[in-house]
């Protein structure tokens, strides 16, 4: 069991909650297995029928724990607790919900494309960040995002790698609604149980169709993906960014 990872499952809903607010969610190496490990167990029990995943109002996830991507560098690659994790949520069978307060950087953006209801608040920032550090993008965006968004606006938001609100996240195609910051979670929950008491085969089967046509596609750009992201964390412009990170308060 994580600390930083709250799972509980109540009327056919699996909830899992990031909960590191000290790091701002940055999720580590245990904080991914607890997340594969929830997501699993709720795949595997007949009495779940959705997932939802959400921090807290005012925060979603920092994205990576940039000290581990630091280490990484010295020749590890990229994590396999992280490739389990978005290898769990890409296969996903039953839909996920996601409630998105506050930061929503790097994989905490990429994770929201494999899911299928997203709700929002109005402060809600999300960034792609990867290009300014130095990696490339991950958890399936080089194909998912200008799928959704269009190819300038993907390339706008992956290249450039700047913060962007809740109305661009709607305007992209990331999020189906904002919601108040006060009601976030309740309205994410109320949705979960709405899709949680329609009969769940069709809902499977449905999300298995919206998805089938890129499943393969997805896969492979995926284990693509990671191994151009495991040679970049080892480059000099990575370990340049990673490093000013940590710099930025001591200067
Ligand atoms: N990895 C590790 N630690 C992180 C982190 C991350 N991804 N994001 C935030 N933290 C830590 C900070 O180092 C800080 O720790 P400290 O108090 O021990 O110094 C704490 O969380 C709070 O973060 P802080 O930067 O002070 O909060 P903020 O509100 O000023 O800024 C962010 C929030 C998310 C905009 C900023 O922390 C940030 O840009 N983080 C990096 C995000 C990122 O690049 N993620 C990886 C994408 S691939």
């Amino acid at each position: 069991m994580s600390t930083h990872v709250r799972t509980s499952t109540a009327e056919r809903i699996a909830s899992v909650e990031l909960h590191r607010p000290e790091k701002k969610n940055a999720l580590t190496g245990e904080m991914y297995l607890a997340m594969s490990e929830a997501i699993t167990r709720a795949e595997a029990d007949a009495s779940v029928h959705v997932i939802l995943l959400h921090g807290q109002p005012d925060c979603f996830t920092a994205g990576n724990d940039l000290a581990d991507f630091l280490a990484a560098g010295a020749g590890a690659g990229v994590a396999t607790p992280a490739i389990g994790f978005l290898s769990a949520i890409r296969t996903a069978r039953k839909p996920i919900v996601a409630a998105v307060g506050g930061v929503a950087v790097g994989i905490g953006t990429t994770m929201l494309l494999h899911c299928e209801l997203v709700y929002a608040s109005p402060g809600a920032r999300f960034q792609l960040p990867f290009v300014p550090l130095g990696l490339a993008p991950e958890g399936g965006s080089s194909l998912l995002l200008p799928m959704l968004a269009g190819h300038q606006r993907a390339a706008e938001l992956l290249l450039l790698g700047r913060p962007f609100g809740a109305e661009a996240a709607v305007a992209a195609g990331l999020v189906n609604e904002v919601v108040p910051e006060a009601r976030l979670l309740a309205h994410a929950r109320e949705a979960a149980l709405a899709v949680a008491a329609l009969p769940p085969e069709s809902v499977r089967i449905t999300k298995e169709l919206l998805k089938r046509p890129h499943a393969r596609a997805l896969e492979e750009r995926m284990a693509e993906e990671i191994r151009i992201f495991g040679e970049r964390l080892g480059s000099p412009e990575a370990k340049a960014a990673l490093g000013a990170f940590f710099q930025r308060k001591k200067g």
